[in-house]
């Protein structure tokens, strides 16, 4: 059986909810990894399942904190969402199974980046907010397309 997914604690980001969805996530993905073609189907629903609630869950998150780059973050989680969607329609016409192989591989290769860019503004975002006081500046540099935001959390001095 080829490697699997594994949870590292460099994915940790602080908010405990998040984590726990993070661990989830690691553990579907290496059940598409660990599955057999006739198990494939399957896994692969899990894993939508789950996306559709970690998604969703740090959607409600955005907007109930008015985080600043919602938008960028969702169509993150669209773009994977159709494509798991694709992959299930060719799995489904009985395509060469590879294709949901290679699409763990994407999500293996996607998580470590969104996880510490997205995910990460996003839980600091929150926990500044959440402990209330520190008034947070927010600043975006727009460098290399209108996705790249680079939000910094300072705090007033
Ligand atoms: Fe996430
Ligand atoms: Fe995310």
């Amino acid at each position: 059986m080829a490697a699997t997914m594994q949870w590292n604690d460099g994915f940790l980001l602080g908010l405990p909810a998040m984590d726990d969805t993070h661990r989830e996530f690691v553990q579907c993905v290496a059940g598409i990894q660990s599955a057999s073609d006739a198990q494939l189907p399957d896994r692969l629903e899990d894993f939508a399942r789950h996306a559709v609630a970690h998604f969703g869950q740090e959607q409600q998150w955005m907007e109930g904190s008015d985080f600043p780059a919602t938008q960028c973050h969702a169509d993150e989680h669209s773009a994977v969402l159709a494509s798991v969607r694709d992959v299930q329609a060719l799995l489904a016409q009985g395509v060469n199974p590879q294709v949901a192989r290679d699409l763990a591989q994407a999500l293996v290769d996607w998580f470590p980046g969104h996880a510490d860019y997205m995910d990460a503004s996003l839980s600091q975002w929150m926990s500044k907010r959440s402990h209330g006081g520190a008034p947070v500046v927010l600043r975006r540099n727009v460098v290399r397309n209108a996705c790249d935001v680079s939000l910094e959390l300072k705090e007033t001095p």
